[in-house]
């Protein structure tokens, strides 16, 4: 098995709010974060495909189709928007950087697999919010 990645950088605001909580509760759980003129983030995300390489390409997928891919599902819908307001897929969702993983893997899941060789899988899906922080989400993992 094979696993290549591609990273990819992109800029939103958003705020973590639960819209079915008080204003008290929110600034409990997610203070500053819960700031109600937003805040944003300089997210780097990397997208892993796992599989065989295609015997006559080399390749598990092509890294410039996948590059598309990326940028049409996730970087043209997110980049310089509001994560809470402008992005059809996430209405509902709260924006910490664990739902957006899944909401991202699950958005890429069929495009990517479609582009790459056969068998390939999306693997797993990584979100870094700062430097320090990130979330990955891999439905293949268990603990
Ligand atoms: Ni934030």
């Amino acid at each position: 098995m094979i696993f290549v990645t591609r990273k990819s950088h992109f800029n939103a605001a958003h705020r973590l709010y639960n819209p079915e909580k008080s204003d008290e509760w929110n600034y409990r759980v997610y203070g500053k974060c819960s700031h109600p003129n937003w805040h944003g983030h300089n997210y780097t995300l990397e997208v892993v495909v796992a599989g065989e390489p295609n015997p006559e390409t080399g390749y598990v997928i092509d890294l410039g189709k996948l590059k598309q891919i990326i940028e049409k599902v996730i970087i043209q819908r997110c980049d310089h928007k509001n994560l809470n307001l402008d992005v059809s897929f996430l209405q509902g969702v709260i924006p910490t950087t664990e739902n957006l993983v899944e909401a991202f893997f699950n958005e890429l899941k069929e495009p990517v697999e479609d582009a790459a060789s056969d068998g390939a899988l999306l693997y797993a899906v990584k979100l870094y919010e700062t430097e320090r922080n990130f979330a990955e989400y891999c439905p293949y993992s268990r603990i």
